[in-house]
């Protein structure tokens, strides 16, 4: 029998599939995601880190997730949930080596900014939590909202829906 990769993955690799087609990644949304309304918030470049991550073939990304003040208050200090005002900022680029020492990987093309924003009232029914996926700067459409709270929510809701903890 051949192995059947459940929905959430496939979501995942079709979004980013659409986002590898595309080009570096802009500073500002001209509209709100589907679904949520969110944009890219302004200064998000100047944040605090919060953690890297890396993801493995076939999507081959290294990723930042960096966290406003808020966030990073509440997260050096283990507050769960996340305050209101809370946002958080994910950064991915493909990942290249190094033209200098190729065991080296470095950030290549930028392929997505993702962003959640805690507002427990506007965003009752995900958890209190607003998504929104930019690609080249621009909301991506509403099916790949409809896959953001889905997976955090099967994954993660004992961490109030956020994957990443604070690096060492
Ligand atoms: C198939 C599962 C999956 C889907 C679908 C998904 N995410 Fe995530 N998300 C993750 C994982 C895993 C991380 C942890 C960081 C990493 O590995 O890149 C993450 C991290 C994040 C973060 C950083 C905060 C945190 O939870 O660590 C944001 C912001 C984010 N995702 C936004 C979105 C948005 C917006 C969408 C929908 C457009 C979405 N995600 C869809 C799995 C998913």
């Amino acid at each position: 029998m051949n192995w059947t990769p459940p929905k959430l993955f496939l979501t995942a690799i079709t979004s980013t599939a659409v986002a590898m087609a595309t080009a570096p990644v802009s500073a500002h949304a001209e509209a709100g995601s589907p679904i949520y309304g969110i944009t890219i918030p302004d200064g998000y470049r100047q944040w605090e880190m919060i953690a890297p991550a890396e993801e493995a073939a076939p999507l081959n990304e290294l990723r930042v997730v960096l966290g406003n003040p808020i966030a990073i208050k509440a997260i050096r200090n283990s507050t769960l949930p996340f305050p209101d005002g809370t946002i958080l900022a994910k950064l991915a680029w493909k990942r290249v080596p190094s033209p200098e020492f190729a065991p080296a990987s470095i950030p290549g093309t930028a392929t997505t900014v993702q962003i959640m924003v805690k507002n427990l009232k506007k965003y009752a029914a995900t958890g209190g939590w607003g998504f929104g996926r930019f690609i080249n700067g621009k909301p991506a459409d509403e099916a790949q909202h409809q896959s953001c709270f889905a997976c955090h929510q099967a994954l993660v809701k004992n961490h109030d829906y956020v994957f990443t903890r604070l690096a060492p």
